[in-house]
């Protein structure tokens, strides 16, 4: 086939990531910086997932497109168009160090990206996350880029803040990076806002130290679950995007969380992490997901993602952890009313059967549609080339 009709093609797989301590508020917008902190879990690929395959060629007619689940989108957005951008990028400078055994221009070409989700979208289950961390891990693979997991995190962090996390499995911090940079010191609602520089030697605050890391492999702690409750399945009606704006422009809770709660529960966190601490995990878990929701509620106007079906959840974890007499479940919320409870394996009749008596009659839930779900094991990313 002449160079100008093949078709060069990566597929891959991306997991979801729910997080234990929230991101909620973006210092710069632009690009995709957040206010504070985050730590998430990896959920396993064999449950939710997304699959992408990435394709270009140079017979292909442009632009660039991305379908996912059979819907074209509008990639002309400034966050698509930046991950793509500098993929491309690294590409281009691989093509040209490549003499002399020069390598297909592949920058140059048309990309098409076709992506499927087995779980609801944009209903607050992370579908940015695995979206956009098998994006850019389908499209670095056709590039063949040598790009390190560490380093897709920062791309993948300008499609979407909670992807950056989905390049791991296990428990992941996405440290919000800045700190001492120009502008950048402070968390909280003003952070990046100051004037700032500190002498000559303060760098920008430019997101090259905002990306994820891992705190501990999901091996660390094994007998790790997660139970998810799909109460809906629809689009939410405000975009995480949107309602993190809004919350940084009107919350005046918003201050408090950033600046203050979530450093110290950051810390604590990993501490809970790295010692097993089921307790603390859970306690933080909960306080950090109820303090989230609490700042949407006090934002202008107010944002509700939780409804009666996730309160019930939230009270049917409470009735588990009071007749056991110590806390065995916790529940956490993203922004949609879908509730994710995680708990160790050797609870699971008890949490998983509670939930299944418990909300079964519960209106709008549906019980074949709360599943448990494994903490991903091995690499966060399948590669299928
Ligand atoms: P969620 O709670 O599901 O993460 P968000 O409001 O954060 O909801 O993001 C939803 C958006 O994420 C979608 O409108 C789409 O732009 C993007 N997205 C979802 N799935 C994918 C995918 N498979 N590939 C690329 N982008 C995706
Ligand atoms: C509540 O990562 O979806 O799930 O960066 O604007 O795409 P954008 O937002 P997104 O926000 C996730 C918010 C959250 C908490 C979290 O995952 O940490
Ligand atoms: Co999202």
């Amino acid at each position: 086939m002449a160079d100008d009709q093949k078709i060069y093609r990566a597929s891959t797989t991306a997991p979801v990531n729910i997080a234990v301590i929230k991101y909620w508020g973006k210092r710069d917008p632009t690009l995709n910086l957040p206010t504070n902190s985050s730590l998430s879990v990896t959920l396993s690929q064999a449950d939710l997932r997304t699959h992408t395959t990435a394709a270009c060629s140079a017979s292909f007619p442009g632009p660039d497109s991305l379908v996912i689940n059979g819907a074209p989108q509008d990639i002309s957005g400034p966050r698509t168009q930046a991950c793509l951008r500098l993929l491309r990028e690294q590409r281009a400078a691989l093509e040209s160090s490549s003499s002399p055994a020069p390598l297909p221009s592949l920058s140059s070409f048309p990309l098409r990206i076709a992506s499927v989700n087995n779980f609801p979208t944009a209903a607050g289950l992370a579908s940015s996350a695995a979206g956009f961390a098998a994006l850019v891990r389908a499209v670095a693979d056709l590039y063949q880029l040598p790009a390190s997991p560490a380093e897709l995190s920062r791309i993948a962090r300008q499609g979407s803040g909670s992807a950056c996390r989905s390049l791991f499995g296990g428990y992941v911090a996405w440290e919000r990076g800045g700190e001492g940079a120009a502008g950048g010191a402070e968390a909280g609602a003003g952070a990046g806002t100051g004037a700032g520089a500190e002498g000559a030697q303060a760098r920008a605050d430019d997101g090259s130290d905002s990306l994820a890391t891992q705190v501990a492999p999901a091996g660390h702690w094994p007998d790790m679950r997660a139970l998810i409750l799909v109460v809906s399945a629809d689009k939410k009606g405000v975009s995480s995007t949107a309602g993190m704006q809004a919350t940084v422009a009107t919350s005046e809770l918003f201050a408090t969380r950033a600046a203050t709660l979530v450093p110290r529960r950051m810390a604590q966190m990993r501490a809970a992490i790295l010692a097993r601490d089921f307790d603390a995990f859970a306690r933080l878990t909960m306080r950090d997901s109820n303090n989230f929701h609490a700042t949407c509620l006090d934002t202008e106007p107010p944002i509700f993602y939780l409804n009666d079906v996730s309160r019930a959840a939230i009270r049917v974890v409470e009735d588990i952890n009071k007749a056991v007499g110590r806390i065995v479940a916790a529940y956490t919320f993203d922004a949609g009313p879908n509730a994710v409870v995680y708990y160790l394996a050797e609870n699971e009749s008890l949490v998983a059967g509670t939930f299944k008596a418990d909300m079964g009659s519960a209106a709008g839930w549906d019980t074949e549609r709360g599943r448990a779900v494994q903490i991903n094991g091995g690499a966060a990313i399948d590669r299928k080339s």
